[in-house]
């Protein structure tokens, strides 16, 4: 089967996970910090947390905002599930709003409709590797009080308006999951400027442990002794899998650049198909191209699903609307909530693109998709 995504992985990112071991340190060690440092640098001089997982990421910067049972925090549909249920493993309220119909990406305007005097938390998501609106989307946060979240899963190495995604909302999370334009295997970071936001993220995702003699409560207690000031878990990042993160983060300017081959060539090849709708870039955009998410026309999408994947291409659908799954439904959330989200995903259908993947494989991807919609 043909692979939707796929590691990027070759004999310097085998050689960089060795030199991690051979430092002798496999966790907090000196590879963590210098995979911290290099990720920052590369988002344009953000705050940088390495995490365990994207998800580990999200369940972080809600804790670090503070998330309380009852809070709101009002967030898109068209996502992978964790992008909601960390929000809810706090005890928040998930206000889904819906999605733009030409990007798939969280709507201002239906943000702006969504938000409560109890709203804490904006989380938008850079569907496919294109940024959401952060012009619009950081101006009706503000104006709710709310902390913009830019769960970028989907986005190291996009920009909008020259800026890099990492460095355009208040915190901003990634997945370095196999299938990511970088990856670590399982593994995550946080992203942000806010020096109080950053350094509560940094406990959380480590016990929320503190050590700085300024802030102990019992400084005298002994050279030993460090405090929980509030709860946190283990998140943390291994050496062994920063070192594969560093040697990755040198790559991803090639990931991306042949990513961006791929899409273009799919634009060019597909635009005389019928009943295809191709994705749309925003002029001011610089997307990664994670997913090339087409539309399939004529209620065709689950026919033209079946038949992909029996010629042995591996297409997958990117998403159902999150608040369908049983878990969401059970505490009553019910179709018909963001009808344009819905309506995306009835159609949705997502191509293979990887940088392994090669001109040939995406041939076989286009003439499979000719012989069925022809
Ligand atoms: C949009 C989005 N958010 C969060 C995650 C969770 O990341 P992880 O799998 O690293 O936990 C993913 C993973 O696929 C994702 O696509």
């Amino acid at each position: 089967m043909l692979a939707y995504g796929q590691p990027c992985l070759d004999a310097s990112d085998a050689d960089a996970v060795a030199d991690a071991v051979r430092t002798g340190w496999l966790a907090a060690g000196p590879t963590v910090h210098r995979f911290e440092a290099a990720l920052g640098a590369h988002l344009g001089g953000v705050g940088c947390v390495s995490v365990s997982s994207g998800t580990a990421a999200l369940h972080t910067a809600y804790a670090a905002v503070g998330l309380r049972p009852g809070d709101e925090v009002v967030t898109t549909p068209l996502t992978f599930v964790a992008t909601a249920a960390t929000a809810a493993l706090h005890c928040a309220r998930v206000v889904f709003a819906d999605v733009e119909e030409a990007t798939g990406n969280l709507d201002p305007a239906a943000v702006a409709a969504a938000v409560t005097t109890r709203t804490r938390v904006v989380t938008a998501v850079d569907y496919a590797g294109h940024p959401a609106e952060y012009g619009q989307l950081r101006k009706v946060a503000a104006e709710a009080g709310a902390v913009l979240v830019d769960d970028a899963a989907h986005a190291i190495g996009s920009t909008y308006r020259g800026v890099p995604v990492g460095a355009l909302a208040d915190l901003t999370t990634f997945s370095f999951y196999p299938t990511k334009n970088l990856t670590t295997g399982e593994g995550g970071a946080v992203t942000g400027t806010d020096p109080d936001l950053l350094d509560r993220v940094r406990r959380f995702a480590s016990h929320g442990m503190v050590r700085d003699p300024q802030r102990l409560r019992e400084p005298d207690e002994g050279g030993w002794h460090q405090e929980v000031h509030s709860f946190g878990l283990n998140y943390r990042l291994s050496d062994v899998l920063c070192g594969l993160g560093l040697n990755q983060l040198a790559r991803l300017p090639q990931f991306t650049a042949r990513r961006a081959q791929l899409a273009a060539r799919y634009g060019q090849l597909l635009a005389d198909l019928p009943g295809l709708r191709l994705p749309e870039q925003r002029p001011w955009v610089d997307p990664v191209w994670h997913l090339y998410p087409v539309r399939v026309r004529d209620g065709r999408r689950r026919e033209v699903y079946d038949r992909m994947r029996a010629a042995g291409i591996g297409v997958q659908v990117n998403y159902l609307p999150v608040y369908r799954h049983p878990v969401f439904a059970d505490l009553g959330y019910r179709r018909g909530l963001c009808p344009t989200a819905e309506a995306y995903y009835a159609e949705e259908l997502s191509l293979p693109i990887h940088p392994e993947l090669s001109d040939a494989d995406q041939d076989r991807v286009i003439d499979a998709l000719r012989t069925i919609l022809r």
